[in-house]
């Protein structure tokens, strides 16, 4: 091949991997941002997330159905049910706490109020991790707070598809 042929071929295949290269970053930066929004949960996912919690934490059928009925106690397996399941929305972590924009986004869902209103129920449950307690009850806490005024809320947001 002529050389300024073969110049000009090494050049073309230069760009098209540039182009293919930028595609690709493109691409990945969607689908990161994609895989980080917040997908508003159904009762469907609900139902997936009580299987799942119920066998990590080994729970039995008679209390799962229990819970399915929201016949909470104060107990230990009570609360890690809680922190098991929200963490699958996810709503809570372990290491943060409750999730307060990924809540409002729930709670949303089936709600006639902004979700500045919403930001603002959220908000007074939400607080840091107590020295004496362990995950389990830092979520259970928020639950059981926020089922307070706004039982209702929580029962709605996951009822609608
Ligand atoms: C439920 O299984 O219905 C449930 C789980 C966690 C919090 C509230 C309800």
């Amino acid at each position: 091949m002529h050389t300024k042929c073969l110049f000009r071929s090494n050049l073309n295949l230069t760009k098209v991997t540039q182009i293919t290269m930028k595609f690709f970053i493109v691409l990945s930066i969607i689908a990161l941002a994609a895989a980080d929004e917040f997908k508003v949960r159904t009762t469907d996912d609900l139902q997936v997330f009580r299987q799942e919690c119920g066998k990590e934490l080994n729970i039995t059928e008679e209390r799962l159905e229990k819970f399915k009925k929201w016949d909470f106690g104060d107990d230990e397996e009570t609360k890690c049910y809680i922190r098991c399941v929200f963490k699958k929305f996810p709503i809570f972590d372990d290491t943060t706490g409750p999730n307060v924009e990924n809540l409002v986004k729930q709670l949303s869902h089936g709600s006639d109020k902004t979700e500045e209103e919403l930001r603002t129920e959220v908000t007074k449950c939400v607080d840091a991790k107590k020295d004496n307690e362990n995950e389990c009850s830092w979520a259970f806490r928020g639950f059981a707070c926020f089922k307070k005024s706004n039982l209702q809320l929580i029962r709605a947001s996951t009822k609608k598809d």
